[in-house]
């Protein structure tokens, strides 16, 4: 389909209705031990000027739905079934000359290493106004106009002095905040930001998260955040997807899923949130194990092998997503949740034992942000 078919769809209402719409998402690739299943059968949709947090340990495939999405899958090995509609287009079958209209302008994404998202040889305010130049015409000097401007309102100090520095000459937060600058340069209305604080140090990592929540609200863009820290999306999204082995476990209201969670996974990362006296890479506290193999899956339910409440019928028999008493908002894919009487001794042995922590983060459900914008 070219963007000339599409222009013929129906066109929805400016303003109204979901920006994306994802239904049945699932992208594979070609390895040599076999089909690499990196998302299984993913929907979910996204209003504007919101953020939906994505959320599971490394290797869920957070990444390659954020890829699938963007279009920015390898497109000799990637393999991409499903429907993703973005204002009201479908993109499924588009391919990278139709993306192109999209990326900077309507979509882009910010990565987690500020140092391989930056061209290393070219001065930062450059790499800047190349994109202005390009995706919206600016003449010279307003691109350098608006870049500098940019940069000040991602709080660069000295904007026009630092316009032309080398990325290695900042630190990593300022050359974070220049992807952040780059990717809002042309005024995206949907933002993906892939770990984007992963690579830096706690305190730096807190401030490039509010001015990118900052930038978000001044701009009422749609923002997907994805990270493998639950605690990281726990004061900034509104709903958040949890992620296991490509699939969506749980998915709720941030308020809702930290009130209520009922996937042990989710419970597991909240175990996991990484606390200021823990030494780095702190594996999860209540579980061992690693995520399965995604070329070979488990028959049952993927979290088994490492799941505290596992039962004979989790080995067999793959849970569905489903809403819980009724609530559409909020659903889950496991056969015993958290609250429910298989579990309940088992969870009350954990607790006791420190492996389990059940107490939101701070911001997660007292909020009132959450829910309210
Ligand atoms: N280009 C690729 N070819 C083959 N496998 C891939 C490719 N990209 C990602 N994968 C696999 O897909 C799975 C999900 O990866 P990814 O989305 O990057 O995880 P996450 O972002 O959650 O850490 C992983 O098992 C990863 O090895
Ligand atoms: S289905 Fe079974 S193994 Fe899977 S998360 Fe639920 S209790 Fe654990
Ligand atoms: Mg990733």
């Amino acid at each position: 389909m070219s963007l000339a078919d599409t222009a013929a769809s129906p066109v929805p209402v400016p303003g109204t209705g979901p920006i994306l719409e994802v239904t049945d998402l699932s992208t594979s690739f070609a390895s040599p031990r076999g089909r690499v299943g990196a998302v299984n059968g993913v929907s979910l949709s996204l209003e504007r000027g919101r953020t939906l947090g994505i959320v599971g340990e490394s290797g869920s495939g957070k990444s390659v739905l954020s890829r699938s999405i963007m279009g920015l899958l390898p497109a000799s090995t990637a393999e991409r079934t499903g429907s993703i509609v973005f204002e009201g287009k479908e993109l499924s079958d588009w391919g990278d000359k139709e993306y192109r209209e999209l990326w900077g302008t309507e979509m882009a994404m910010i990565f987690q290493d500020p140092m391989t998202a930056l061209n290393p040889v070219m001065k930062i305010g450059k790499q800047i106004t190349e994109s202005l130049r390009f995706h919206l015409d600016m003449d010279r000097s307003t691109a350098k106009d608006t870049a500098v401007e940019l940069l000040r309102s991602v709080r660069i100090p000295e904007p026009e002095k630092r316009f032309s520095s080398y990325p290695h000459e900042m630190s990593g937060g300022m050359r974070q905040r220049v992807v952040i600058a780059v990717a809002l340069a042309c005024g995206p209305k949907l933002l993906f930001a892939d770990e984007p604080t992963t690579a830096l140090d706690v305190t730096v990592q807190a401030q490039v998260l509010d001015l990118l929540e900052e930038q978000q609200r001044e701009r009422f863009m749609a923002m997907i955040l994805v990270t493998h820290d639950l605690g990281v999306v726990a004061g900034r999204a509104q709903e958040i997807v949890v992620m296991y082995a490509g699939r969506i476990v749980e998915k709720a209201p941030t308020r809702t899923l930290f009130a209520d969670m009922k996937m042990p996974y989710t419970e597991a990362l909240l175990s996991a949130i990484p606390k200021l006296a823990d030494p780095p890479h702190t594996r999860l506290a209540a579980i061992g194990g690693r995520p399965p193999d995604l070329v070979n899956p488990p028959e049952g339910c993927p979290f088994a092998p490492r799941c505290p409440y596992v039962r004979e019928r989790c080995l067999t028999e793959l849970p569905a997503l489903t809403p819980v008493d009724g609530d559409d908002t909020h659903l889950f894919a496991c056969h015993y949740p958290v609250d429910s009487p298989e579990t309940i001794e088992i969870k009350d042995r954990l607790t006791a034992q420190g492996l389990l922590i059940s107490s939101p983060p701070p911001g997660s459900a007292s909020d009132g942000a959450q829910d309210g914008r």
